[in-house]
């Protein structure tokens, strides 16, 4: 049976020892860190999203100031407050929550963010300094990933990772902090994706496989090798007439089967996803310490 990797357990790990730093932050320097979120619309993904981050920045000791914008907000009025916390010397790390509505420019947005705040490291700026393997604010699904391989000892150095999936927030930067020189990385790195002729093809030659391209169960046992560690990012809600709400939660990997062959495997909860807030808190205690070097 398959080592199931604790994503929970791990991004706890990371909670404490951030919240211990910021105390220590605190006390040496007087400054507390401080994250805006920003909200626009009401999609109710997002919204849980964004009251789990705020909550966990309690937990850090964290400022935290939540802007929730209507809908049919003019994309110049969320320029406008981006401007506002870049300028707030408070406020170390910005977080516009997407999807944004349609009206609205994605990559405007999120180049105007101050790529010193930039903590969810989506802007340009620090997506050129990660592909370059320089330090920066990284992604946080992909930062909590490289965690979990290392913290449940699954270093990928020297492994062949087959990363399934293309997104700007999951494939390609993980894809690219896995293949960094660096330590914790090192790996030789293929990226695949649902438009592959022969998916299967990739997933086999698999030593740790990265399940990111957001379709459920699509990833089975028998399209993997033997002693594989399988990260799952995937979260799809299918229908479930046994459970209470109507709906359950499946990865991208088809967990039964896939786990009777892999070595190690997160599951779908309670893997990947608890990863993002710890790395996400993480990320603002960076910004905020290299806010008064
Ligand atoms: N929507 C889904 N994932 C994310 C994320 O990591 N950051 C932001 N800002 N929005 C998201």
């Amino acid at each position: 049976m398959a080592q199931i990797i604790d994503g929970k357990k791990i991004a706890q790990e990371i909670r404490n020892e951030v919240r211990g730093e910021t105390t220590l932050l605190k006390e040496m320097s007087g400054i507390t860190p401080g994250l805006a979120f920003i909200l626009v619309g009401e999609n109710p993904a997002s919204q849980v999203y964004v009251n789990m981050k705020g909550k966990a920045c309690e937990e850090m000791g964290f400022y935290s100031i939540t802007e929730r914008m209507p809908e049919n907000t003019p994309e110049q009025a969320l320029l406008n407050k981006i401007q506002e916390f870049n300028a707030a010397s408070n406020i170390h790390g910005i977080l516009v929550q997407l999807p944004l509505p349609k009206h609205i420019n994605e990559a405007k947005v999120l180049e105007l963010i101050r790529p010193s705040k930039d903590v969810d490291g989506f802007h340009p700026y620090n997506v050129g300094k990660l592909v370059v393997g320089e330090d920066t604010l990284k992604p946080c699904t992909p930062a909590g990933i490289q965690e979990l391989l290392i913290r449940s000892g699954n270093d990928p150095k020297g492994k062949h990772v087959v990363v399934v999936g293309r997104s700007n927030i999951v494939g390609k930067p993980v894809a690219n902090i896995l293949l960094q020189k660096q330590a914790g990385a090192n790996a030789v790195v293929t990226v695949a994706h649902t438009g592959a002729a022969d998916l299967t093809r990739y997933t086999k030659t698999a030593d740790v496989l990265i399940a990111a391209m957001g379709k459920a169960e699509v990833i089975t046992g028998d399209m993997l090798k033997e002693s594989v560690v399988v990260i799952d990012v995937g979260v799809n809600r299918v229908d479930d007439p046994s459970a209470k709400n109507g709906y359950k939660l499946v990865g991208d990997v088809h967990f039964e089967s896939a786990s009777k062959v892999a070595k190690a495997i997160t599951p779908v909860p309670g893997g990947v996803g608890p990863m993002t807030i710890a790395m996400l808190m993480k990320n603002t205690l960076k910004a905020a310490k290299s806010s008064f070097r």
